[in-house]
């Protein structure tokens, strides 16, 4: 095949990349998206802070330019994402309490019911765990609304929209062995042995030079699919791009039969969030990079 996407999809998958509203009018850009992907992340149009800049003043300007462009492509959409210590206004930073939680609720209700029917995947809950080696809970203001506020996430997002997919969504997962790991796939065995709904896991995959490769990330897809959950490979990219990386994250995905597909975050090194680390397939000249050409022969 001569696509990411024409080769994903050969075992059924996608293989995606993030979009940016503000880069749609560059033609480069456009020429490489539109070849190559099936799927579509906006990477930042759908956040907390773009689509209610005021409480319960909902803005879908950025997220339709991108939802849009996808479909008009033929293409399907990841939403990214419903709730998060990151990226809120600043009204909700200042909330806390019931006032919080009732606002993530409003929030989750307001953007689900414009896009409900449209997405092929929602992030609902995105980065909650912490880093330091604990297993547990990252600290939030959505934490200190109570333990229960992921779940009452998700269900609120099952009844606003029964026909999406709904994902929770983090980073530093990959590696079987970490606590972090570890915590997220506690949560989800307790989800789905508690009938609360959650369709998929998605790891978002940024991955330095320096940190070996984990050799057990196919374990981690493994054991999250075990639960009876999706997994997707959601936000790709690799420090320096090495393309054994790449190949072996591809490989990784295609050995388990529910990781239903890759994105990387972002088309040419230049759209990276982290351009200095040249993590992805097109060098900033849209040219195909090693790392494509390796992740092509693996699909
Ligand atoms: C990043 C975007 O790429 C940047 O443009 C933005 O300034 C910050 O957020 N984890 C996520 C993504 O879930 O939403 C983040 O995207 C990268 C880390």
């Amino acid at each position: 095949e001569s696509t990411l996407g024409a080769a994903a999809a050969q075992s059924g998958r996608y293989f995606g990349t993030a979009i940016a509203a503000g880069r749609l009018g560059d033609s480069a850009y456009t020429t490489i998206a539109g070849r190559e992907f099936t799927m579509v992340t906006p990477e930042n149009e759908m956040k907390i802070d773009a689509t209610e800049p005021q409480q319960g003043q909902f803005n879908f300007s950025g997220g339709d330019q991108v939802y849009n462009w996808a479909v008009q492509h033929g293409m399907r959409v990841r939403g990214h994402t419903l709730a998060w210590h990151n990226q809120q206004p600043g009204w909700m930073q200042s909330l806390s309490g019931s006032a919080l939680r009732q606002a993530m609720i409003n929030h989750i209700n307001g953007v689900m019911a414009h896009y409900k029917g449209k997405l092929a995947y929602w992030d609902v809950v995105n980065e909650a765990f912490a880093d330091d080696g604990s297993g547990g809970r990252r600290d939030s203001n959505l934490q200190r609304t109570g333990n229960d506020w992921i779940e009452v996430a998700f269900r609120t997002a099952r009844a606003a929209d029964p026909n999406v997919k709904l994902c929770y969504n983090d980073y530093n997962i990959e590696n079987w062995n970490a606590a972090k790991t570890q915590g997220v796939y506690n949560m989800v065995r307790d989800f789905k042995s508690r009938g609360v709904p959650i369709d998929c896991v998605g790891l978002q995959s940024h991955f330095n030079s320096g940190d070996p490769y984990n050799s057990n990330f196919r374990t981690t897809l493994q054991n999250f699919a075990a639960l009876g959950v999706d997994v997707a490979i959601t936000e790709l990219d690799v420090q320096g791009a090495s393309p054994t990386t790449y190949a072996n994250v591809t490989n990784d995905c295609l050995a388990v039969s529910r990781c239903v597909g890759i994105t990387v975050w972002g088309v040419r090194d230049s759209d990276s969030w982290r351009s200095g680390d040249t993590p992805l397939l097109f060098d900033g000249n849209g040219n195909k990079k090693p790392a494509y050409t390796a992740v092509l022969n693996a699909l």
